[in-house]
């Protein structure tokens, strides 16, 4: 085996390591068959046989991407995990991977100490006037030093490049150089202590001239405090975190990629996919709501700290509310109070304004108010919208159609039925199906289809018997529509170019004469002999009730029927039967001899049958007249029982009460066979 340098090396030694999510594997085997991973890729420097010390290790693990779900959504399967991980390790020492535990947890608590600085400080600044309290020095010490290393930390964790996405800059210079045209200044000043710098400074300089310089302390504490508002500039992490945490975390909760864990657990519970989906709607929700509390908090914090800064003049509101030598608590209640009239458009707070720089902070909050109430009120509008879009864009749809139906004037009559079918084909929720299906892959699409499909399939006889090839390649075809009672389907002498599965409703098939010779009903089909003949139709079919149908053009019948000649003889023997029926000749979809050559068949099997039940099936054509079944309330007529399926017992054979020229394919042949030969079984050993 050789490394990519050339060297040749022995068979490296076995080793078992384990990755940062757990899971063990060998050096020496398997590495392929789990990953596909070439060999000479997966530990380099393993010839030297240089076991890693047990900490180093750990913390190597650490830093490495570990498969969670930023991971794998960045690099998709595990084996390219595998090699972002060789890629890691031949990067350097200490290189953090973005994706790693521990910038995982890294970032989980800088989050809580951003939120912790973003809400004290502000309060700390304004209203702990010169307070340099020792609690106060260590806190901001404490996260001062934090966000210091934060810096440090950046500066060794790999960064997602923008152009390429799963493509992670590891490069150590290219990351630092990365860095520092990106956020760096912004992070650095923004946790830099400068306030107490320059006091440090200061206090040097103002012992030496503290008789020139009285009262400038105070002053020089003041800049310190303008100073320290710097740190407020974290707000810049506290979003990039957010938006990243969101990203990941929030979408792989929407859309559910993780099986795994509580959320697999709680998309198994039904109605929790929709509740999760939700929960995510309400999560970005309450971010906006907190964002805007936090900005109404600033803001508030803002008002007392101007005229803080002034010294409190007699006309700024904190003077004529007497809140100077109160408590922090209390004037912080009226200082947000204040804020929050402002921003949220209700009012001044306790009194207008009076000076002209409370003027200037209310025009300021009122300003900030507004944009923020505008931008919550659209995206809360937007996500809740997104909730449920289908039924949205269904209620557009119909107010559309609505308003068309006016422009037009249509009669009251016809706009009830177009109100009737819309709410029967759409059932309160609008898809565009046929753009969704187009993106899916194909296998997806069919795997879709067959599954919308399945009650059809499992309802029509002929495909519940035929090649299940055939019945993809016919239902994949397919096409859905709805039709109204009354509604005439096919015309008697047009030209056909469609024929029609009935998924739900009764169809009657009418005569010239108006008289209607059948009925058809769940599982049946029907406007295959105009495609089989080429010839017009020979009957009309009306809808008796609303009618569930999917339609199958002439183009995608006559390709999938030359696939399947067999099918297309199966068809046409039930044509001839149907034409049969109606008086016309059958010899117009095959010819007489081979008619005739399969109803001997059928006849001979018939007669081999040893109890052939004697109640006959009386023509299902005749006694179906729906409205008078429905007025009745009889139950809907059976779909024709061309393939109908036999029980084993022998007891009860359904394929025998059918009119014996009803068959001719061989599908049938066989079906009857085997019915045949199991009544004949299951006669026997009755009589035993
Ligand atoms: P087509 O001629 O294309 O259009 C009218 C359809 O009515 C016809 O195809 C058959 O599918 C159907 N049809 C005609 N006669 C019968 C019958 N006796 N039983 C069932 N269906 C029929």
């Amino acid at each position: 085996m050789n490394y990519k340098d050339g060297t040749a090396c022995k068979s490296p030694p076995v080793v078992l390591i384990k990755d940062t999510s757990g899971m063990t594997w060998n050096g020496d085997k398997d590495d392929i068959s789990l990953y596909g991973t070439p060999k000479e890729e997966m530990i380099p420097g393993l010839s030297e046989a240089k076991v890693p010390s047990f900490m180093r290790s750990q913390i190597e693990a650490l830093f490495q991407p570990s498969d969670n779900k930023l991971a794998m959504k960045l690099f998709g399967s595990k084996k390219a995990l595998m090699n972002e991980r060789l890629r890691q390790k031949e990067s350097g020492l200490l290189i953090i991977h973005p994706c790693s535990t521990f910038r995982f947890y890294w970032d989980l608590c800088m989050l809580l100490l951003l939120v912790a600085n973003l809400i004290v400080l502000p309060v700390a600044i304004s209203f702990f006037n010169d307070d340099l309290s020792t609690r106060w020095i260590a806190f901001n010490c404490l996260s001062d030093t934090i966000f210091l290393l934060d810096i440090a930390v950046n500066f060794r964790t790999g960064i997602m490049n923008p152009d390429l996405p799963e493509q992670v800059i590891l490069d150590p210079k290219l990351i630092a150089r990365t860095y520092m045209r990106s956020w760096f200044f912004l992070d650095l000043i923004s946790s830099i202590p400068l306030d107490y710098i320059f006091l440090i400074f200061n206090q040097d300089f103002g012992e030496n001239f503290q008789i020139l310089h009285a009262g400038r302390a105070l002053r020089i504490l003041r800049f310190a405090k303008m100073l320290s508002l710097l740190r407020l500039l974290r707000l810049s992490r506290l979003v990039r975190y957010v938006s990243q945490w969101e990203e990941v975390y929030m979408h792989s909760l929407a859309t559910f990629s993780d099986k795994r864990g509580f959320i697999g657990f709680l998309t198994r519970i039904p109605g929790a996919k929709k509740f999760l989906n939700m929960a995510n709607v309400f999560m970005k929700i309450f971010n906006l709501i907190c964002m805007m509390l936090l900005i109404g908090h600033w803001s508030g914090c803002l008002q007392f700290l101007v005229p803080m800064l002034q010294g409190f003049p007699a006309n700024s509101w904190v003077a004529i509310n007497e809140l100077q030598e109160s408590e922090w608590f209390e004037q912080y209640s009226w200082s947000l109070f204040k804020a929050m009239s402002h921003m949220l458009c209700i009012g001044y707070g306790r009194f207008p304004p009076q000076s002209l720089t409370d003027m200037w902070l209310t025009l300021l909050s009122m300003i900030s108010g507004a944009t923020c109430y505008a931008l919550f009120l659209g995206h809360t509008t937007n996500l809740i919208q997104s909730l449920d879009s289908s039924r949205r864009q269904y209620r557009e749809k119909l107010k559309q159609v609505e308003e068309y139906m006016a422009y037009r004037k249509l009669p009251r009559d016809l706009r009830v039925r177009i109100g009737d079918y819309f709410e029967h084909r759409y059932q309160g929720k609008f898809f565009n199906e046929d753009t969704i299906l187009d993106e899916l892959s194909e296998r997806l699409r069919e795997d879709v289809i067959n599954y919308n499909c399945r009650a059809l399939v499992a309802s029509v006889p002929f495909f519940a018997n035929a090649d299940t090839d055939f019945v993809n390649s016919i239902v994949t075809r397919l096409k859905y529509e709805v039709f109204q009672p009354g509604d005439i389907i096919i015309k008697e002498g047009t030209i056909g170019n469609k024929m029609f599965f009935i998924q739900e409703g009764i169809v009657d098939i009418v005569m010239i004469n108006g008289d209607v010779a059948t009925s058809l009903s769940d599982g049946s089909y029907f406007g295959e002999i105009c495609l089989l003949t080429n010839a017009r139709r020979v009957a009309s079919v009306r809808a008796e009730t609303y009618c569930n149908l999917f339609s199958l053009s002439v183009e995608h019948f006559n390709a999938v029927l030359d696939m399947y000649p067999l099918m297309r003889r199966t068809m046409e023997s039930i044509a001839a039967e149907r034409l049969n029926k109606i008086g016309k000749n059958p010899s117009i979809v095959c010819p007489e001899r081979d008619l005739q050559c399969d109803l001997r068949a059928v006849s001979e099997l018939l007669t081999l049958s040893a109890q052939s039940p004697s109640e006959d099936s009386e023509s299902e054509i005749s006694i179906f007249r729906s409205r008078q079944l429905q007025e009745i309330g009889l139950k809907r007529p059976k779909s024709e029982s061309c393939f109908s399926r036999f029980t084993n017992n022998g007891t009860e054979l359904n394929v025998l009460r059918v009119d014996p020229s009803l068959q001719r394919s061989e599908t049938f042949f066989q079906s009857v066979a085997a019915g045949l030969a199991a009544a004949h079984e299951a006669s026997h050993t009755t009589h035993q």
